[in-house]
């Protein structure tokens, strides 16, 4: 059986690598990676094969950046031979980047079966580009692996076959849990770490496209940074956003830094008082480390992690995001579970699947 995982931005990183690992214990089983370079730093790309333990690539497109309708293009168009002359029995896809959609559409143009990895997942809010390619990707697959029993009942929703659903747990966790020992033997930045702090990302279209809003978010963090240092470290798209509009935060207590490498950002996360995101997979993060998550957006598509883990959604009004930190600051630890499933097995039952269904 040939297994083809395409991969393209940070966020996929580290779900392929458990089930790349987990399809390497079944016999007969061989894998190619692509990636489709859309991520191409070597801190958005390379530190994270390197930490994670995932093979070289064996393919790269290199199609870098561009506007959505260009960079998924691009995809599909470099993909389509590859497809072609490796001929998989499946072909894996992750999470809800622009990789994942365009890899998934190619591959049900020629009639070759795809695989959903985090399968379900809704924010109903179709202004998110991952939304689209969520829904569209879901429709295209024909084995969806979801994290989540609302993963299960979305996909129900939109009249999926329940027989293509596999609720298997939550990959990304399965790299948390194996690599969180290891991450607990580092010490990064050691000369910002030593008081409390909280922990910052941002780049989320919604919230650093707008300059008034990007603005007003670091205005909120200067106000937060007088209580609790902030470390900041900050995605590329950011970084470009706040050099185009002039943008300087005024406190010295918001640090801010080049992104990180998966095990040093996980110590960090490990050790904060709170973060502070708009990005999906560290809710789940969080959730899982016990740490209370403040989420700039105004939904989620991961809601387990606040009915049952420690994220809380504050929109993107500031004074809102203040208050919760100093809400979080007065009160004890809350109570918070972890998600059934998410156990650092998902990987296996999605391999497991996979050499009962294929041959
Ligand atoms: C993408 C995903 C988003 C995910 C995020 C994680 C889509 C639609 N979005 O957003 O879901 O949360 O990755 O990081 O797929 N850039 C670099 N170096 C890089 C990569 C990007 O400088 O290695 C800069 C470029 O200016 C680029 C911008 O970041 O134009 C945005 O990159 P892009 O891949 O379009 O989307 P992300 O915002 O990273």
């Amino acid at each position: 059986m040939k297994i083809l995982h395409v991969v393209g931005a940070r966020p996929n990183f580290m779900k392929v690598a458990p089930v790349v690992a987990g399809l390497e214990k079944k016999p007969d089983v061989y894998q190619v990676i692509v990636h489709t370079g859309q991520h191409y730093d070597e801190n958005m790309s390379s530190v994270f094969f390197n930490q994670l333990g995932i093979p070289e690539p064996d393919i790269n497109l290199g199609v870098g950046s561009g506007s959505h309708a260009q960079q998924t293009a691009q995809i599909m168009r470099r993909f389509e031979p590859v497809v072609l002359e490796q001929r998989p029995d499946l072909v894996l896809v992750y999470g809800d980047v622009n990789s994942t959609v365009a890899a998934a559409l190619v591959c049900s143009k020629l009639l070759i079966p795809v695989g959903h990895v985090e399968a379900g997942l809704r924010s109903c809010d179709r202004t998110m580009p991952e939304e689209i390619n969520r829904l569209l990707t879901d429709q295209l697959a024909d084995y969806l692996f979801t994290p989540s029993a609302d993963g299960d009942a979305n996909l129900i929703k939109e009249n999926i076959a329940p027989e293509k659903i596999f609720r298997v747990g939550n990959v990304m966790i399965d790299t948390l849990v194996r690599l969180l020992p290891r991450a607990r033997k580092t010490d990064p930045l050691p000369e910002l770490t030593r008081e409390a702090y909280a922990l910052v990302t941002l780049h989320r279209p919604s919230n650093v496209d707008d300059p008034d809003k990007l603005a007003d978010i670091l205005t909120a963090l200067d106000t937060i940074s007088q209580k609790l240092p902030l470390l900041f470290p900050m995605h590329p798209r950011t970084r470009a956003k706040m050099a185009a509009m002039h943008l300087t935060p005024a406190d010295s207590r918001l640090h801010i830094v080049d992104p990180l490498g998966y095990l040093e950002f996980l110590a960090l996360q490990d050790r904060a008082r709170l973060v502070i995101t708009d990005s999906g997979g560290i809710q789940e993060e969080t959730t899982y480390l016990g740490i209370p998550c403040l989420t700039l957006r105004e939904n989620t598509e991961r809601p387990v992690t606040i009915t049952a883990g420690t994220n809380r959604l504050v929109g993107s009004d500031p004074r809102r995001l203040v208050d919760a930190v100093e809400a979080i600051l007065m009160r004890g630890p809350q109570p918070a579970a972890i998600p059934e499933l998410w156990d650092g097995q998902a990987a296996t039952r999605i391999a497991a699947i996979l050499a009962e269904k294929i041959v």
